[in-house]
Order: C-alpha cells, then structure tokens, then sequence
C-alpha cells in the first residue's frame, strides 16, 4: 500500500472581490462577488515508502497548496487524500506526530527562545526519548553543525543556520515523511550542499519518505529519483528527471559541413537548423528520427567536416517549467 495516495484531489479557492470605497463595501454586504481559483485539479499521486520525490512547477502551479492538503493544514475541496493510513485534515493531531514539515519561508521555532530550548520543546511535543534525543541531536550536528549557535535565540540566527535548524527540527522525531516546501531558498552553495546531504542522508539511511518541492536545479538532480510537474494545478508529468528532459526538450546536433551556403535539410523530426559561426546547428526530435538515421541522411547529401551531439540542458528544461509553465511559450 502506497504511503501517500491522493485522488482526484481538488482545492478550489474563492476570491471575493469587492469594488472600491463605500458603495463597494455596501454592494458587499448583499452580493459577494467571487472568482474561482482552481489550486489544484484532480491530482493523482501515489508515494511510496522510502522515496524521495521532487515537487516542481511555476509559481502558482499549486505547490503549496498540495502540501497543505497533504500534511492537514488545508481541507481538499473533492476527492481524496490518504497518509499512512490518515485523513490529514480530519485527524490532523494524529498525522502531526509521523511527518516532518519544513515551509521555506515559515518558522515552526520558537522566535525568542534559544535554538536548544526550542529543540527541548519538540522533543516533549514529539515524545522524543532522551536517549533518542541525544543520539540525533549528536548526529544531526555532525552534518548541519548546530553547535555553532545552539545557544542563540532563533531570531538571531542567519538565513542558512535557521534552515538548518528548521531540518534538524522537521527531522526530530524520524517521522515516515517529510515535506521540504523550498527549503533551500536564498541559501549559499555551501549551506546547500550541507542540507542536501542531510536529507540524502536522512532517506537512504532511515528511510524517511522526502517529499521536496524547490526551484533548484541543484536539489532536484543531486536529490530526486523522481519528479512531479505541476502546471496551472494540473499534473503533467510524472516520471524520471531524464526522460522528463527528452519529452520536453529537441536533441541538437551540430555540424561542420563543407558547402554550408547549400544546406537545407528536409526529413521528417527535423525541427529546424540556423548557422552560427559557419556551424549550422540542427534541431531534431528524437522520437520521430534518431541521431543515426538523421547522420546518415546529412552523410549522404553533404560533405560533413565535423559533428557534435549536445546533451540536453536540463537546467533549460526546469527552468522553462518554472517560468512559463509547459506550454507558454
Ligand atoms: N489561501 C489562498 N486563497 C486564495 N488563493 C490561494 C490561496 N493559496 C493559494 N492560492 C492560489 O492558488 C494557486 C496555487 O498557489 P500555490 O499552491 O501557493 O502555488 P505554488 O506553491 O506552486 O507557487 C495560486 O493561484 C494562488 O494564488
Ligand atoms: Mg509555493
């Protein structure tokens, strides 16, 4: 049995809208006006234990609101959600106590308390055992080195040793799942790359089911198996991050040929071609002509000096999904 399973998942916001000034104000009070948002529609996803799966799409794409339903803070407008075994919103006490969560820019520290008593707090909250306490705490700051402000107030800290701690915390009491909501927003590299070994860590080690949604390239090579896309609430896509990058993205070849004034190439999956630099670069899809078949065609016709296969970018193809959805182009 899958560890998350949602189905046909909907939440639907209303935004009121009102017109300026007192009149406005009156006309509200009889009639509300509202518009339809549509955060999510009809998700599907199932999670299984121990996966680590990244959450991607644009800004708006219902990201967060996903999350919400999932961990309980929000209720689901229709459909389904199921989390080892719970509602998350209808038993939302109980679900609490087997995830971890972590909101990017949302604290679930205690602001003015020092990073160690607010660590005591969860502990109590989570029913933590001492021994248990120590040993995690022991191994947690061997990778995330939390000793270096244990005793400062969380206020004081910095962006990247609060993000620590905010992992620490969410990590606490081990739960079977963990949902990161852009956790490493605004970080240095290093500090990054601390976090993404400790979450690495934490699901190959214990086994804790990462749910992790980000706008990093980085996290998102080094840390999923697995990627969800998102576009206008909608999912898109569910699958490996490299065949993600073949159905998104043209192969590309680039050529060296003798008589480049009279190049022009018409076979079926070719996309297009433009010369740079008196290296014409061919645009193809893989799916309808392989780089072989496409090599032999161009052999056939022209004299070709030299040739190049590019990889695909998959730094292009996340950052597309996140700044036009999959289709705005
Ligand atoms: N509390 C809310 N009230 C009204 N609209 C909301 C609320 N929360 C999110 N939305 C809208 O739902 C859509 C999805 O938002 P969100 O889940 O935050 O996206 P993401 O996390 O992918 O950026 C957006 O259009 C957003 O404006
Ligand atoms: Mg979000």
């Amino acid at each position: 049995m899958s560890l998350i399973k949602a189905e046909n998942l909907n939440k639907t916001f209303r935004i009121y809208s009102r017109d300026e000034g007192i009149r406005g104000y009156l006309k509200s009070l009889v009639s509300r006006e509202y518009e339809e948002v549509h955060a999510v529609e009809d998700l599907n996803l199932e999670i299984e234990e121990g996966e680590m799966i990244g959450y991607i799409g644009s800004n708006g794409a219902g990201k967060s609101t996903t999350v919400k339903m999932l961990t309980g803070i929000l209720e689901p407008s229709s459909g389904t959600v199921e989390v080892d075994g719970l509602d998350p919103h209808s038993q939302r006490k109980k679900n609490a106590m087997h995830i971890g969560v972590v909101f990017g820019q949302k604290s679930q520290l205690w602001w003015d308390l020092p990073v160690r008593e607010s660590f005591k707090l969860l502990k109590e909250i989570y029913e933590v055992s001492d021994e248990e306490y120590q040993n995690r705490i022991d191994e947690y700051d061997e990778v995330l080195q939390l000793s270096d402000f244990w005793d400062q107030p969380v206020r004081k800290l910095s962006l990247g040793q609060k993000m620590r701690c905010e992992l620490a915390a969410a990590f606490l009491h081990q739960p079977k799942i963990v949902y990161l909501d852009e956790p490493t927003i605004g970080l240095d590299v290093a500090v990054k790359e601390r976090i993404r070994d400790f979450i690495k860590r934490m699901n190959r080690e214990k086994n804790i089911t990462v749910m992790l949604t980000t706008h990093d390239i980085g996290d998102i090579e080094d840390l999923c198996d697995r990627i969800v896309v998102l576009d206008e609430g909608r999912k898109i896509y569910d699958g490996e991050l490299s065949s993600l990058v073949d159905r998104f993205t043209s192969r590309r070849m680039i050529l060296d040929v003798r008589d480049e004034e009279g190049f022009d190439i018409q076979v079926e999956g070719v996309k297009g071609y433009e010369s740079n630099d008196g290296r014409i670069e061919v645009t193809f899809d893989r799916d309808v002509v392989s780089a072989s078949d496409l090599m032999r065609h161009l052999l056939d016709e022209y004299e070709v000096l030299d040739f190049e296969l590019k990889e695909p970018d998959i730094e292009a193809v996340v950052k597309k999904i996140y700044n036009q959805g999959i289709d705005g182009e």
